[in-house]
C-alpha cells in the first residue's frame, strides 16, 4: 500500500516514515527542505531513510518539492496512479512550524499551512484517497483555562497565527469530510520532542546553548507547563490509528450520516513545570545552566495539558515516556550526531 507523508525530511516525518517502512508500506516522502532551520539535519533524516530502505530492500521515494505548487502536487498522484502504484493514504505533516516565528513571518504560515493545506486536501479528495490525516496542534486550544485539554473543547480563541492555521485545517478537513465523505483524522500534537528533534524547540536549544556555556532565555520567569510528548509515543499513536483506519475502511465508506471526520489529542497527559525539564536536562548533560529569565513571549501559552482518553479508546495506548528517559535518548542522540557530522 503507497502512502504518502509531507514533511518527510522534517522532525515528526523522518519517524514516521521510517516506522511504515519498517511495517513494509511503500512510502513517498515529499519536503522541500526549506531553510527554516538546519537544512543539513533535514539532508541527513532524509539519507538515513534512504540508506534504511535500500540496505533493506524497502521502497522509499523521496521526492523534493512543494505543497503550495498545486500542479506539481497533482503530478505526484497522477503518476503514482499511472504506475499503479495509488497513493490510498496521505499523511499531511508538512507546514511552518513554530508559535514565534508566525508573529515574524506570517506569510509562510498562510503559504504553507493554508494553501499548501488545501492543495493536499484537494488533491486527495480528487484522487480517492481512502484516508487523509494531518497535523493539527495542542496551539488550537489557544487561550483556554480549563486543563486538561479536551477535544470536545471550544477552540476558538487562538492566540497566534500557527494556532489560527491549524485551527483553519480542522475546519477544511470537516468540510471535506461532510461533502465529499473523504475520512480525515486531525492529530493534536503536544509539545514532542526526542531524536533528530527540531533545532528551534526548548529541548534542542538549550541543549546547544548549555553545551557552548551560552545562557539560555526562559519565558515568563520558568512558570510554564508543557505536556512534553516523546517522539516514540507519537509515532506508535499514528501508526496504530493508521492500522485501525485500514481494517475499519468498509465503516467508513458505508456510513451514511456520521461524518467520517475525528481529531484525536496526542499528548503525554502528564504536564511538566519548564523548570523541571530544564532540571532533567542539566542532570543529563552533568552541567548547570546559566538562565537568562524574561518575560512571557507574545503568542506563546502559559501551559498545556492533554486529555488521551478518545485516543486510549481509539487505539488501547496511552503515550507516557517519562521526561527523564525521553531526554537521556534526545542527548546521547545529539552528542553522537554532532560528533560525526564535525568529523
Ligand atoms: N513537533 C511538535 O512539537 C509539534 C507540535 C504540534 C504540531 N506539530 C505539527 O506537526 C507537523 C510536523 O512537525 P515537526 O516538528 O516534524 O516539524 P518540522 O519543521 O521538523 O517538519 C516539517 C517539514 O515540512 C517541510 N515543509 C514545510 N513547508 C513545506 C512545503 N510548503 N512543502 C513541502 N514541505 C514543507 C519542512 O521542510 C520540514 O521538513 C507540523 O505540521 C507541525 O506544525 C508539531
Amino acid at each position: 500500500m503507497s502512502i504518502l507523508v509531507t514533511g518527510a525530511a522534517g522532525f515528526i516525518g523522518y519517524h514516521l516514515c521510517k516506522k511504515l517502512l519498517e511495517e513494509k508500506f511503500k512510502v513517498i516522502g515529499l519536503d522541500n527542505l526549506n531553510s527554516y532551520y538546519d537544512q543539513d539535519l533535514k539532508r541527513s533524516r532524509v539519507k538515513e531513510l534512504n540508506d534504511f530502505s535500500s540496505k533493506n530492500g524497502l521502497i522509499f521515494n523521496f521526492i523534493k518539492g512543494d505543497i503550495v505548487n498545486k500542479s506539481q502536487i497533482k503530478k505526484i498522484f497522477e503518476d503514482n496512479l499511472k504506475s499503479n502504484t495509488k497513493i490510498k493514504m496521505v499523511i499531511n505533516l508538512a507546514a511552518q512550524a513554530g508559535v514565534r516565528y508566525s508573529i515574524e513571518n506570517p506569510s509562510a504560515y498562510i503559504q504553507a499551512n493554508i494553501v499548501g493545506f488545501s492543495n493536499i486536501i484537494e488533491e486527495s479528495k480528487n484522487y480517492e484517497v481512502d484516508h487523509f490525516i494531518y497535523a493539527s496542534s495542542s496551539s488550537v486550544y489557544g487561550g483556554n483555562k480549563k486543563l486538561p485539554f479536551n477535544e470536545t473543547d471550544q477552540v476558538d480563541n487562538p492566540v497566534s497565527l500557527y494556532a489560527a492555521t491549524k485551527k483553519s485545517n480542522e475546519l477544511i478537513a470537516h468540510t471535506y469530510s461532510h461533502l465529499f465523505k473523504l475520512p480525515t483524522v486531525g492529530l493534536r500534537f503536544f509539545t514532542v520532542y526526542g531524536p533528530w528533534g527540531r533545532p528551534d524547540m526548548a529541548l534542542f536549544k538549550f541543549t546547544n546553548l548549555i553545551l557552548n556555556d551560552k545562557s539560555i532565555q526562559v519565558f515568563n520567569y520558568g512558570k510554564m507547563v508543557r505536556d512534553f510528548t516523546y517522539i516514540d509515543d507519537v509515532i506508535e499513536s499514528i501508526y496504530l490509528l493508521i492500522k485501525k483506519l485500514i481494517k475499519n475502511k468498509k465503516t467508513y465508506k458505508n456510513t451514511q450520516y456520521q461524518k467520517p471526520y475525528k481529531i484525536f489529542n496526542i499528548g503525554n497527559s502528564k504536564p511538566t513545570n519548564l523548570e523541571d525539564y530544564i532540571k532533567a536536562i542539566e542532570l543529563n548533560l552533568n552541567k548547570k545552566a546559566k538562565i537568562v529569565y524574561e518575560d512571557m513571549q507574545p503568542g506563546d501559552v502559559k501551559a498545556t495539558y492533554a486529555n488521551t482518553d478518545s485516543l486510549v479508546n481509539e487505539i488501547n495506548f496511552k503515550p507516557n515516556t517519562s521526561i527523564n528517559v525521553g531526554i537521556k535518548k534526545f542527548i546521547s542522540w545529539y552528542i553522537s550526531y554532532y560528533k560525526k557530522s564535525s568529523n
